[in-house]
């Protein structure tokens, strides 16, 4: 793989020239300010409360739950980082299942009646560390990610996938042994989840949290729902009814949660699953079915952006106006989700520089921002942008492109990130997440995640070695 790695372009004009030899169109700033009056610094003025600057951390989960869903000191460790990263948007913490059976893996958190007292623990540490650090939590926005995992589901072992699905997929039933219907939701097991989500959303508010996130991203449940035009019945097929699952959850909190905010984070553009080619370089699925990829182009490598335009015309009208925008899946097709220059070990090679993953994600972003100006809405996927990543983020807030910059793999190496870069510190380079994908190979070999390479916590860790020898292995 020939593509130049960010950390060779010792200068902005470098880093420039690269974007223009790939005729990517990426706004970046010569020089990030710093201080009060910088762009990145400024407030979002919301009539729901302030958001005290420009810098969000996205959802991201360590696999480190115990067995019946509660914090461990890993996850504890994790979000008391969050809170003293800068941030003053928390989106999430991390995907939090509402019930058992739609858990990512058997450590993932789970919001039931049992665990709502140390989820909102999680909660008060990562307030308490944020106020110790900043003085005031009064501008800080938080967040609870709520989700079932449906077609990725893995409740009670790492090896065993035990998927829930919204509809048939061509391309990655094979993946699941799905052969026939039996693993379809029905449309009364949805309205039994759509009950759970309630609940849970109820939960996160007597936790103290400002909003939940009703997460339709990354191919999990609610994201296939969005795409699910070959399923029959109430919640498949038309716009209208692939959005119930979503608007009925909403209705339910608004009736049992008043005061809680809602936020969604979505998947504005999809492309068909990846599989690794001959040379392990990512290559679409023969059998993929394009119309089921929920902002496809009906390509299957494409962007329509019009059904996620509607899905935002809808958050308005429902009063939703936090949005977080991702796209794809981790699972399916990595390289648009979260571009990295080496892949997780079950992963493929990159098919295209993952600057062109970025700024694809960017810029969809800001198209959906310029039509729906009125909605909060954060990026993601900037990690890549490694030591370029500020004088990008500051030129897209400058810009109008998006309202915050979510920070998701560069968090893990490089945790208070958004404080440097606010109080105009040069950036430690020994931190910068270099996407060496660690933290998504851990976890996919049933170890638990985190910056392995370059945090010194799990650098001392035994799982360290673990993870080496499974790389050298493989
Ligand atoms: C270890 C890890 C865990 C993640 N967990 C979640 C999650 O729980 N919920 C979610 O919506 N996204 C999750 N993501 C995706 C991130 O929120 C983010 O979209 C992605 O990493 C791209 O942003 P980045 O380039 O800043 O890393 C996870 C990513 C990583 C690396
Ligand atoms: S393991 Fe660390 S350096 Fe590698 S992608 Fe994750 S955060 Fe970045």
């Amino acid at each position: 793989m020939a593509y130049p790695r960010i950390a060779s372009f010792k200068t902005h004009d470098q880093f420039k020239s690269r974007l223009a030899e790939l005729e990517l169109d990426l706004p970046s700033d010569e020089a990030v300010e710093q201080g009060a009056q910088s762009p990145l610094a400024q407030p979002i003025q919301r009539d729901q409360g302030v958001i005290g600057n420009r810098f969000c951390i996205l959802p991201m989960e360590g696999w480190d739950g115990t067995a019946d869903g509660k914090p461990t000191q890993l996850t504890r460790r994790r979000w008391k980082n969050f809170g003293i990263s800068g941030a003053k948007l928390i989106w999430g913490g991390e995907a939090v299942a509402v019930r058992h059976d739609g858990r990512a893996n058997p450590n993932q958190l789970v919001m039931t009646d049992k665990n709502q007292s140390s989820i909102e623990s999680l909660r008060h540490e990562l307030v308490d560390a944020h106020e110790e650090r900043f003085g005031r939590s009064d501008d800080l926005l938080v967040g609870l990610q709520l989700t079932h995992s449906g077609r990725f589901a893995r409740p009670n072992d790492k090896s065993r996938a035990e998927p829930l699905i919204a509809q048939r997929n061509p391309a990655l039933d094979p993946r699941f042994a799905i052969t026939d219907d039996s693993k379809l939701l029905s449309d009364d097991d949805l309205k039994k989840l759509i009950d759970d989500f309630i609940a849970a959303a109820v939960r996160a508010q007597q936790s103290g949290y400002h909003f939940v996130d009703v997460k339709h991203c990354h191919g999990y449940l609610g994201h296939e729902l969005l795409g699910g035009h070959d399923r029959v019945g109430e919640f498949g097929g038309s716009f209208e009814n692939r959005t119930r699952f979503l608007r009925e959850i909403v209705a339910g909190i608004r009736s049992e949660a008043p005061q809680l905010e809602i936020g969604v984070r979505v998947s504005i553009f999809d492309f068909v699953p990846y599989k690794p080619g001959d040379d392990r370089v990512g290559v679409p699925e023969p059998n993929a079915d394009p119309r089921l990829m929920f902002g496809g182009d009906g390509s299957g490598g494409g962007i329509d952006l019009s059904d996620p335009s509607r899905l935002m015309s809808l958050f308005e009208s429902l009063g939703i106006e936090l949005v977080c925008s991702t796209a794809g899946s981790p699972y399916y097709n990595p390289h648009i989700q979260r571009p990295a220059y080496f892949p997780p070990s079950d992963g493929y090679q990159p098919p295209e520089d993952p600057l062109v993953g970025v700024v694809r994600q960017i810029q969809a972003t800001a198209e959906i921002k310029r039509m729906h100006p009125n909605l909060t809405i954060v990026g993601s996927g900037y990690s890549y942008l490694q030591d370029w990543l500020p004088n990008v983020a500051q030129a897209v807030v400058r810009t109008g492109m998006a309202d915050s910059i979510g920070l998701g793999r560069m968090v893990l190496s490089y945790p208070d990130l958004p404080a440097d870069v606010i109080d105009g510190k040069a950036m430690t380079r020994k931190k910068i997440c270099r996407t060496f994908s660690d933290c998504t190979t851990a976890p996919r070999n049933g170890i638990v995640s985190g910056c392995y390479p370059l945090d010194p916590f799990y650098k001392a860790m035994p799982e360290r070695k673990q993870l080496a020898d499974l790389k050298s292995s493989s």
